[in-house]
């Protein structure tokens, strides 16, 4: 029998203090399930709103990516600083400590390489695959106005179906082919067809011209794309224009693993999306943050 000496007969109800309510920054998350929201809030930190993801998917459609030739040496080793990682399930598997912290994107879309037409992709893993690694979202790439853009759309709407089954977000990817603008009109276009259509975040490109608007007609959480390797001043910038015209953070992968010095380019750019630092404030970070790997 359990032993019940010692139990305190009085219980404590508060009968005067109402119900806790959970206040939370991420857009369009109030009537997702638990388990949904908290896989959000590991992606997107729950003190700023916002997330520094690291995107090292690339090897997906190309490959040996410049700065990706070893994931174990080159990429490892800044997991810990990324607020969620945005990778492959085999770059996860075979390269990545499963004590990690971070939060986990998992690339789920693919199927041509860079020889081929981008656009010709097809879903290229399981939500159950999803599940057992532990993922907090999985990412797909959407072509509007793209060759197989219907496809790549029912790519993305049977994730999203089978992600309310297993409670883990998705991750819509604006995936602009060549002869696509980077500009408000397409990529607002873009984004409100894949948060209508049911992801719970949104990636895509930064413009420079109403770049804001893009971010208020999305009714989920926009994250900045980063694009080609920039100088890392005009890197820090974009991501600056980018979190104060409302993005909820950035995935960079080129600008910081292609840059002379990963580790500092990480911590600058945190700087610039949690702490709002000035860009030039934070380049003046990178550099000290270099200096000091150069010393050590
Ligand atoms: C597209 O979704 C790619 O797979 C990358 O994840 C994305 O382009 C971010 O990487 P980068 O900052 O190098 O463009």
């Amino acid at each position: 029998m359990a032993d019940l000496d010692g139990n305190a007969s009085a219980k404590k109800f508060h009968p005067d203090t109402p119900a806790v309510q959970f206040g939370h920054r991420i857009r369009g998350a109030s009537n997702l399930d638990w388990g949904m929201q908290n896989r959000l809030a590991r992606i997107l930190n729950p003190d700023t709103g916002r997330t520094v993801m690291l995107a090292f998917d690339h090897g997906y459609f190309q490959g040996p990516t410049s700065g990706l030739e070893r994931i174990d040496v080159n990429i490892a080793p800044l997991a810990e600083e990324a607020d969620a990682l945005m990778c492959t399930r085999g770059s996860l598997r075979t390269s990545i400590s499963p004590a990690t912290q971070s939060g986990l994107v998992l690339r789920a879309s693919g199927g041509p390489s860079v020889l081929k037409e981008l656009s010709d992709e097809y879903t290229a893993m399981a939500m159950h695959d999803a599940v057992r690694i532990n993922a907090d979202a999985v990412a797909v790439q959407v072509f509007v106005g793209g060759e197989n853009e219907s496809r790549s759309i029912r790519n993305m709407t049977t994730l999203v179906d089978a992600g309310y089954d297993a409670g883990i977000p998705v991750l819509g990817v604006t995936a602009v082919g060549k002869e696509l603008t980077r500009d408000a009109r397409y990529l607002g276009l873009a984004t409100r067809i894949i948060a209508e259509l049911g992801a719970q975040l949104v990636k895509t490109y930064y413009c420079e011209d109403g770049f804001e608007d893009v971010v208020a007609g999305c009714p989920v959480p926009v994250i900045m794309a980063g694009g080609k390797k920039l100088p890392e001043l005009d890197a820090l910038t974009m991501a600056s224009n980018a979190v104060r015209a409302g993005a909820a953070g950035v995935d960079m992968g080129r600008n910081i693993f292609q840059s002379a010095a990963p580790a500092a380019m990480m911590r600058a750019v945190r700087a610039v999306v949690h702490e709002n630092a000035d860009p030039a404030d934070a380049y003046e970070l990178f550099r000290e943050a270099s200096a000091e790997r150069v010393l050590a």
